[in-house]
């Protein structure tokens, strides 16, 4: 286990580039496995999750190595089984974008029930009816979602709610189906947008991605494709509210401002300044932040992903915020966590009512997911006196070195324990080849 030792109170100033996005490389690793052939993928972002990603297209038979630019080489000719093992699958969300990869060259996959976050119920509904009318029987036997089809035919499938993962796993299944697939209430989210991009560039044929149609026209084979996946908008989004809480004026650079655009207004609305480049945002912020009530929807509507993060900066501003969580049932684990520090903050249902106090006060706290050590990282960085970020190595899992990042603007940072993600990339990629 690792801490995060942070003594608050520093602004942030400086530059920092963001990296790719992992939800992107999660869904795009898996596609690169579609081809019998090397594709090579740049701005992969140096997660654990991505690590766990490889690591599990590894153990199905792909190749999967980085090169000493940091392109992440995945080929897919040694593909050759059709059960990942349970200890890696229940790591992440994102294995189960294994079972649209393993029908579509298969027609069969034995899946273990995905892990991922602790924010609520994740349930696999969508992607197994999706399956289903795609041509697959489909059961869950023994923690496994086991799939078996004698080819896949292209359908209208409707998804229930705009699902990012299902989604994914409807796309990755039907480029290779028979026939023309039509997904109605498709999820919008720019990594929809991108990997069908990748998609596209391997020879599928898709049209609509980033509307709530997305038409898919199978065809026979894919090949390799070289491709630069999209920056991390969630990454970004973090930054920005970290100036939001703290102040000081900081340049994010590889963003893509458009992916942005409602975080943006929120913060600006909230107070602080900030300019779009093409590829720049710079933000400034000299005063406290002043409270705006936000409620999360899917693309392009506030990430849910930025709610926790959002949250923390609420703690230190001037008034009330009303932040409602519409995604998950359970995203508010870390509120407890903010009150050690002396956040006010009430809970009804899905809805936080934020009372921003003047100052928060370091205290021990305990990072139960993902964005909840964000969130904890940022009110950490605004808090009087030293905070101790407990379990801060689950911030890698979407965050590559986000304690050097922050140092480098700034901020009073210490790490005690193992975070560093390019060490575990060499043991948990192992044997996964880095070429020297
Ligand atoms: N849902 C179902 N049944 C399904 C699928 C989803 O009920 O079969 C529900 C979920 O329980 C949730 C809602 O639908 O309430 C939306 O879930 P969605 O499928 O869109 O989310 P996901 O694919 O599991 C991805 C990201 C999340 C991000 C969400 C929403 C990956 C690997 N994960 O999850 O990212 O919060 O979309 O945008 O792409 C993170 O990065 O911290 C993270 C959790």
């Amino acid at each position: 286990m690792a801490v995060f030792r942070i003594a608050g109170g520093a602004p942030l100033y400086g530059h920092v580039t963001v990296g790719g996005s992992k939800n992107s490389a999660l869904a795009i690793l898996a596609a690169a496995a579609l081809a019998e052939g090397e594709s090579v993928l740049e701005n992969i972002p140096k997660h654990t999750d991505v690590y766990v990603m490889c690591r599990i297209l590894e153990e199905l038979g792909v190749r999967v190595w980085v090169d000493q630019k940091g392109r992440f080489h995945v080929d897919g000719r040694g593909l050759s089984r059709y059960t990942p093992s349970y200890d890696l699958a229940r790591r992440i969300r994102g294995s189960i974008y294994t079972a649209g990869l393993l029908l579509a060259r298969f027609g069969r996959a034995e899946v273990p029930l995905p892990g991922g976050c602790a924010i609520g119920s994740r349930g696999v509904d969508f992607h197994i009816k999706g399956f289903q009318q795609l041509g697959a029987d489909v059961s869950i036997e023994h923690g496994l979602i086991k799939a078996e089809t004698a080819g896949l035919v292209g359908t209208k499938i409707y998804i229930n709610r705009a699902s990012v993962g299902a989604t994914v796993n409807m796309m990755l299944a039907a480029v290779l189906a028979k026939g023309t697939t039509v997904l109605e209430n498709a999820a919008k989210e720019p990594e929809v947008v991108d990997l069908a991009i990748f998609l596209n560039a391997m020879g599928a044929k898709i049209r609509g991605a980033g509307t709530d149609v997305i038409k898919i026209q199978g065809v026979s084979k894919l090949q390799p494709a070289e491709y630069s996946i999209i920056p991390d908008r969630l990454e970004a989004g973090t930054f920005m509210i970290a100036v939001g809480a703290c102040g000081g004026e900081v340049t994010l650079h590889n963003v893509v401002p458009e992916h942005l655009r409602t975080p943006v207004i929120k913060l600006k609305e909230a107070g602080l300044h900030i300019e779009a480049g093409d590829s720049e945002l710079v933000v400034r912020s000299h005063k406290r932040p002043v409270s705006v009530d936000v409620e999360t929807a899917v693309y392009p509507g506030f990430p849910t992903d930025l709610q926790q993060p959002f949250v923390a900066m609420m703690s230190v501003a001037e008034g009330t915020s009303v932040v409602r969580e519409t995604i998950f049932t359970d995203r508010f684990r870390y509120v407890d966590e903010l009150r050690r520090m002396g956040a006010d903050i009430k809970m009804e249902q899905d809805t936080a009512i934020v009372r921003g106090v003047q100052r928060l006060t370091g205290a021990p706290v305990e990072v139960s997911d993902l964005r909840a050590g964000a969130a904890l990282v940022i009110a950490a960085l605004a808090a009087d006196g030293e905070t101790r970020v407990e379990g801060a190595e689950v911030l890698s899992r979407g965050y590559e070195r986000i304690d050097q990042k922050l140092a480098a603007l700034g901020a009073r940072i210490a790490v005690e324990g193992e975070i560093d993600s390019d060490g575990l990339f060499a043991e948990l990629c192992h044997p996964m080849r880095v070429e020297t």
